[in-house]
This record gives C-alpha cells, structure tokens and sequence, in this order.
C-alpha cells in the first residue's frame, strides 16, 4: 500500500466553503497518495512513442475467422487485468468479465446466440440495419464462438449490490465500461491476438447461461484467437483525422 499522505488539505474559512461540502463531513476523510511512477519524458520521446502506439493500433482489425490454437490463459488475464486498470464513473468498476474455454460452454453460447441471431436477421432487423450490415458480410452463423479458443463476455454492473441485499448506484456504467472494452481490445491486438467485439442481438440469453446476477447486463462476447492463415476482413477505410476533429471554435 502507498503511504498516506497527511498533508492537511488546502485550509478554507468557514466563510468560503460551500455549503455542500457540510453534507460529507460525517464521512472518513479522502486519502491521498503521490502520483505513482509517473516519468515525465521529453517531446522527441513522446512523439515516437506516440507514432508507435498509432502505427500498431492502426493495424488492428476485427476479424470473424479464428484458428482453433489454444491461447495460455495467462494472456486472458493480462488483457483483463488491463481492462480492470480503466477510469471509471465514481471509481466504481462496473466491469465484470467471464473467461470461457470449456468447450461444452462455448457450444452453448454458440446455440443460444444463433438462435437469436436467426430471428435478428429474418425478423427483427429493420431495413436499414441489414444494409448498414452488408459490406461486413455477417449472418446468423457464429462459427467464431466456438473456433475461438476463448469466449471472454463482458457484463456491465448496472448497480451494486452488498452481502445484506441493499443496492447501491453505479455512475456512467456505459461510458466506464466502453472504455475497459476499448482496452481489453487494445491489449489484445498488442500482445499479437485478435478479438471480435460481437453483439448478438438480444443478449439477455447470457445472463441465464452463465448465471450471473440480475444486477448486471451482458455488453459484448469477445471470442480471443489467433486469426486462421485464410483470415478475411472486410475491406473498410477509417476517417481521416479532419473528420473526427476540431481544434477550438
Ligand atoms: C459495439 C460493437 C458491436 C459490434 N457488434 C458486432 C457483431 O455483432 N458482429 C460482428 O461481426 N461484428 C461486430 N462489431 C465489429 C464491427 O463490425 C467492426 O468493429 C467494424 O466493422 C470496424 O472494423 P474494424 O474493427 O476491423 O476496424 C461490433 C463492434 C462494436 C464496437
């Protein structure tokens, strides 16, 4: 554990504190810690590390067609425990990941997601949908859920519940865990795997199979893998960066 900073915090007169701060008072004091391990490196350095990290994250791609290998489960939990390292609305961590390799399992996803995939694609799905669908190719089959040799399933905790029952509010559960899914995929790709964030539509199917709480709702089924030597993606051009900025007014 860091040690504890006990530098009194900046002193104000009762006169300028606002009001709201009277309604924590009751509450344990925040602990401070010094930023740990923060180097601060020069531009030139900066700016290869940078160019680095673009070149490499411009090379991910998502693609459907996995290999059967095994992967070491140890590269699982890195990526997770690199997920686990995201901001979070109120420090809240409403992530939950399950690791599946258990064939049997697999299966059993695979089966329920077609099912529903099925019903997506003949009757749910609005016109416009299956045309935004078509340059990627997909369909109901979902041959990666069981190629892959990892199902890694993300939940997001949409309220926290304690041992005696009671709920307690979670804070930017979406956002937070968007974020944790953009780094699990980013570990991923930079540790030479590939991921697929796959949404089968509805997902509530996932719950039930993997028995988890009612308090958490299934965002993302990501199959991990190496990619097959015939690995196809669809042929997609990214924005140029004047299209997804702007710099001041
Ligand atoms: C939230 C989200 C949901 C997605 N759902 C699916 C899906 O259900 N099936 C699928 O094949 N791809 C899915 N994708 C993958 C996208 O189709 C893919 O990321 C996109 O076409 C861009 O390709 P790229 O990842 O190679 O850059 C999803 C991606 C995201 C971020």
């Amino acid at each position: 554990m860091p040690p504890h900073d006990d530098t009194p915090l900046p002193a104000h007169s009762a006169s300028d504190e606002p009001a709201y701060k009277a309604l924590t008072r009751h509450l344990p004091r925040p602990r401070f810690v010094p930023l740990p391990d923060y180097v601060r490196a020069d531009e030139p350095q900066m700016l290869a590390r940078a160019e680095d990290f673009y070149r490499q994250m411009a090379r991910r791609r998502t693609t459907r067609h996995f290999a059967t290998d095994p992967v070491p489960r140890r590269l699982i939990e890195l990526a997770i425990l690199t997920a686990g390292t995201a901001p979070s609305g109120a420090h809240r961590q409403p992530w939950r990941f399950v690791a599946i390799d258990d064939p049997e399992l697999k299966a059993r996803v695979r089966t329920a997601a077609e099912a529903e995939e099925l019903k997506t694609y003949a009757e749910r799905m609005t016109d416009e949908w299956r045309e935004a669908l078509h340059p990627l190719g997909t369909d109901h089959v979902k041959t990666h859920l069981t190629d892959a040799p990892w199902l890694v399933v993300l939940f997001a905790e949409k309220y926290g519940l304690s041992s005696d029952g009671s709920h307690h509010k979670n804070y930017y559960v979406d956002e937070s865990v968007g974020i944790a899914a953009g780094m699990f995929i980013s570990a991923i790709h930079m540790m030479g795997l590939v991921t697929l964030p796959h949404t089968p539509n509805p997902m509530g199917f996932l719950r039930d199979t993997l028995g988890r709480g009612t308090n958490e709702k299934a965002v993302l089924v990501m199959p991990v893998g190496y990619p097959r030597p015939d690995a196809q993606v669809p042929d997609l051009q990214r924005l140029p960066l004047e299209a997804i900025v702007q710099w001041n007014a």
